[in-house]
C-alpha cells in the first residue's frame, strides 16, 4: 500500500546518529515521500533523537532487525517499498577491537539479508523505479601516509574546510583507491559495499554506495571522540588521547552529509560509487585542544583551565594514521557542496551539547548503558 505517497522509503538506522539526521531531512523535505525507520535499538540507537518529527504523517517508526529476513521482507512488500536508504550498522571501531561478531553479523549479513529481501520483491518489476543506496565509509581504503605532520596548504578547499585548510599527505581518497581496511569494523564495511556492487553485477539491481568521512555533531553517540570529550571537559573527567594524538581524521557536519544522501539518492548515476567529504583534515590533538577551549570559553571557565585534562595513553591496535576524502566526483558530477565550515560547526555543536545535557546525561546513565551491556551479551 502506497496511502497514495509517490514513493515509500526505508531507511535503516534512522534512530542513529547519521539516520536521525537522514530522516529528519526526507520526512520534511519530502512530505509526499511515506519514510520508514527500520531500527533494531541497539544501544546507539534512540528515538529521542526524531522526537521532533515523530508525529508527522509521512513518518512510521518499526522496531527490527536486519537480519530478521522475513520481518524485511513483510516490510518491503506490504508497504510497497521502492527505495532503501542502508545506514544500519554496528560503527564503533573500538567495539568492533574487542568485539568483532556483531560487526560480520549486523554489517555483512544484515546488509545481505536486506538485499535479497529486496531482490525478491523487486526482481519481477525488472527494478523499474527501484533503488538500494548503502552508506558506507572512507575506512574501507585503509590509511593514508602522513607525510607533513605540520600540514602542507591543501590543493583542493570547501566552504567546510577549517581557517588553516591544511592537509597532511599529498595523496587522498578516490572512488579508484584499493580496498585496504584495517579494523574489523572496516572490514566488516567493506565485504557489505562488495556485496551491494555484487548485486547490481549479477542481478541487475540498482545500487549506489557512498563512502563518506568521519561526521560530527549533534546526536552522535558519546563513544565517538567528539561528542566523549565534550561531556567529559563538562564533567572535569580525563581526554583520553589515543598514541601521541598525531592521527589525522577528515570532518564533516552531518547535516551536510545528509544533504549529499538526499541528492545522491535522487541523482546519483546507477552502480557508481562517490565520495564524500569536506577536505577538512585535522589533527586529534589539535581538535582536543579547540575543544576544550571552546567548552570553557561557553562555560564561562578560564582560558586553560581544562587542559590538563588531557591523558596521553596506549594507542588503538591497528590505528589508521590518516584518512583524507577526495570528494571532488561527487562535487563535479552532482554539484554538491558542503555548507558549513568546520570552526563554527563546532563551535555549533558543542552548544547542542552543552544545552541537552539531558540527552548526553541519559545516554551515559548507569540504567542505559547496564540495559544495553545486556542485551549486547546476549547477541
Ligand atoms: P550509529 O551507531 O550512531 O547508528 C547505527 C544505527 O543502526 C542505530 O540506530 C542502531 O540501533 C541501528 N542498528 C544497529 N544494528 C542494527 C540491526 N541489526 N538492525 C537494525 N538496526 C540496527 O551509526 P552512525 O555513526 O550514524 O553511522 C551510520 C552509518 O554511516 C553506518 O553504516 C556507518 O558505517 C556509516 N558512516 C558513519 C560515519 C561516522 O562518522 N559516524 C562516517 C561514514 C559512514
Ligand atoms: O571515517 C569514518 C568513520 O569515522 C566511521 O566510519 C565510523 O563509524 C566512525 O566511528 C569514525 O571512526 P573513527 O575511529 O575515526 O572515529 P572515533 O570518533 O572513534 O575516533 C576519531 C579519532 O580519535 C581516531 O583517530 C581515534 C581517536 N580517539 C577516539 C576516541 C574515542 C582518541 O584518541 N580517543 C578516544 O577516546
Amino acid at each position: 500500500m502506497n496511502m497514495g505517497y509517490s514513493r515509500t522509503i526505508i531507511i535503516t538506522g534512522g534512530a542513529g546518529f547519521i539516520g536521525s539526521h537522514v530522516v529528519r531531512l526526507f520526512v520534511s523535505k519530502h512530505p509526499d515521500y511515506h519514510v520508514i525507520n527500520f531500527d533494531k535499538l541497539t544501544y546507539a540507537g534512540n528515538l529521542a533523537n526524531l522526537t521532533d518529527i515523530e508525529n508527522k504523517p509521512n513518518y512510521t517508526f518499526v522496531k527490527g532487525d536486519i537480519c530478521d529476513y522475513e520481518l524485511v521482507k513483510k516490510v518491503i512488500s506490504e508497504n510497497n517499498v521502492d527505495g532503501i536508504i542502508h545506514l544500519a550498522a554496528e560503527s564503533h571501531v573500538d567495539r568492533s577491537i574487542t568485539d568483532p561478531f556483531i560487526f560480520a553479523k549486523t554489517n555483512v549479513l544484515g546488509t545481505l539479508t536486506l538485499l535479497q529481501a529486496a531482490r525478491e520483491f523487486w526482481e519481477p518489476s525488472r527494478w523499474e523505479g527501484k533503488r538500494f543506496y548503502h552508506i558506507s565509509t572512507d575506512e574501507v581504503y585503509g590509511a593514508l601516509e602522513l607525510t607533513n605532520p605540520e600540514g602542507l596548504e591543501s590543493p583542493f578547499v570547501t566552504k567546510a574546510s577549517s581557517a588553516g585548510h591544511k592537509a597532511y599527505g599529498r595523496t587522498f581518497f578516490t572512488e579508484e583507491t584499493r580496498y585496504q581496511p584495517h579494523s574489523p569494523y572496516s572490514a566488516a564495511k567493506a565485504s557489505s559495499d562488495h556485496f551491494v556492487r555484487a548485486y547490481h553485477d549479477t542481478y541487475g539491481m540498482p545500487t549506489i554506495v557512498t563512502n563518506c568521512s568521519n561526521n560530527y555533531g549533534p546526536y552522535q553517540f558519546p563513544e565517538k571522540l567528539i561528542p566523549l570529550f565534550i561531556n567529559n571537559i563538562r564533567n572535569r573527567k580525563p581526554l583520553p588521547v589515543y598514541g601521541k594524538g598525531e592521527n589525522v581524521r577528515d570532518w564533516l557536519y552531518v547535516e551536510d552529509h545528509a544533504r549529499a544522501i538526499d541528492l545522491i539518492f535522487h541523482k546519483g548515476k546507477v552502480a557508481q560509487t562517490y565520495n564524500i567529504g569536506g577536505f577538512n583534515e585535522w589533527k586529534n590533538i589539535d581538535i582536543v585542544r579547540l575543544l576544550i577551549k571552546t567548552v570553557d570559553r561557553l562555560l564561562g571557565r578560564p582560558e586553560g583551565a581544562d587542559d590538563d585534562l588531557i591523558t596521553f595513553v596506549t594507542d588503538r591496535k591497528g590505528h589508521d594514521l590518516r584518512y583524507a576524502i577526495d570528494s571532488r566526483k561527487l562535487q563535479r558530477e552532482l554539484g554538491w557542496e558542503p555548507q558549513l565550515q568546520f570552526e563554527e560547526g563546532l563551535e555549533k555543536t558543542v552548544r547542542w551539547y552543552l544545552g541537552n545535557q539531558d540527552w548526553l546525561d541519559n545516554v551515559t546513565s548507569g540504567d542505559y548503558q547496564a540495559y544495553y551491556e545486556r542485551m549486547y551479551k546476549c547477541r
